[in-house]
């Protein structure tokens, strides 16, 4: 069963408050919404406390906005419900407007993406029911993950198929021979035909071309933890690499294999249709910020790594995000923080 979590401040918002719950009640399990800090005991650890309690929660219904203190429960209460990536519902009383982004501390700033609702007296009834109306759709929906539309996602998985045999048989590659010689398979790419994010990395190594599969090394490892810091799994994203067979002797890509490989990352592209491209590494990098004509051009990983780069592709507006490659944490293990913070942008997407 999901739970509401009502999170407001009771100075600004208590009398809309009550009558909120006793709506929710009429709806809802009253042991799954939960809305007072009073339940909690009396020098207890209130900040893993209201942890605990959001973690229990699937809906954040927030009344109002304080920002500033980095103790302050509402913040506390609204950034873990972010963190863990429940479904919060900004909910308007009195004045009260939404925030802009850059009004934000950086843990509440994907708060302001979110669609709010208006709860006045005047049309309480029918703002109420309005409210319920989404928590009960959308608590429904938010247990899909993307891509459990299933027909869709049968429907990319064949075309992503369609890729593959192209690839296999593509005697004309400039690493068929490679491939051949060593007995190594080509790597398409791996995960949900229907994802939200899409990662390309580089190419494969000798243990994806053992296998087939992308970042199945140590480089995965990398990956896979960076996906976890941000309550992801390989499931739920679709990887792939700018070139898809494995050049010799770790060499980088030569501009013949990315002529020759680039064609079939667009085609995964369009399928997949993702919001996000999140790019590993300066050669992903490098072409999709050509092929979509972007202004970074002449900027290096270093400058925009992590950056929200917004553009449009003929299906709709993306972003793309460049991240370092994996691999650099295997190099520099001070790295490690610097990957983490730009894969938590994209917690923007999820
Ligand atoms: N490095 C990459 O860029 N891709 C892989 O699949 C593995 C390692």
């Amino acid at each position: 069963m999901s739970r509401i979590f009502i999170n407001y401040r009771r100075q600004d918002s208590e009398g809309y408050v009550g009558r909120l719950y006793d709506h929710l009640a009429q709806h809802f399990q009253r042991d799954d919404i939960f809305m007072d800090v009073d339940s909690i005991k009396p020098g207890a650890d209130f900040v893993s406390k209201l942890e605990e309690a959001v973690a229990a929660c699937d809906v954040d219904d927030t009344g109002a906005r304080r920002l500033d203190q980095w103790n302050d429960f509402v913040r506390i209460e609204i950034a873990t419900a972010l963190k863990q990536n429940k479904l919060v519902i900004p909910v308007l009383v009195g004045q009260a407007r939404m925030p802009l982004p850059t009004d934000l501390p950086e843990d509440l700033i994907p708060f302001a993406r979110r669609n709010a609702i208006e709860l006045s007296h005047q049309r309480f009834a029918y703002d109420i029911d309005k409210l319920i109306g989404v928590i009960k759709e959308t608590v429904s929906s938010h247990a899909r993950k993307p891509g459990t539309d299933s027909d869709t996602v049968r429907r990319k998985e064949g075309l992503l198929k369609a890729v593959r045999d192209d690839l296999v048989n593509a005697t004309s590659s400039p690493l068929y021979q490679v491939r051949i010689d060593n007995r190594a398979f080509p790597v398409l790419g791996e995960g949900n035909a229907d994802a939200h994010i899409l990662f390309i990395g580089e190419a494969p190594g000798k243990n994806e071309a053992e296998q087939g599969k992308p970042f199945c090394g140590p480089s995965g490892e990398v990956l896979e933890e960076m996906l976890r810091g941000i309550s992801l799994k390989r499931e739920d994203v679709y990887v792939t690499n700018i070139l898809l067979d494995r050049p010799p002797e770790k060499r980088d890509p030569t501009p013949e294999e990315l002529a020759f490989y680039t064609p079939f990352v667009d085609r995964i592209v369009d399928i997949i249709q993702p919001a996000v491209i999140a790019t590993l590494g300066r050669f992903a990098m490098q072409y999709m910020i050509k092929k979509l004509d972007l202004p970074e051009k002449k900027s290096t990983i270093s400058q925009i790594h992590g950056k929200l780069i917004k553009t449009r592709l003929p299906y709709g507006e993306i972003h793309v995000v460049p991240l370092y490659h994996p691999a650099v944490v295997l190099y520099s293990a001070s790295q490690k923080e610097t990957l983490r913070k730009d894969f938590e942008k994209l917690k923007l997407f999820i």
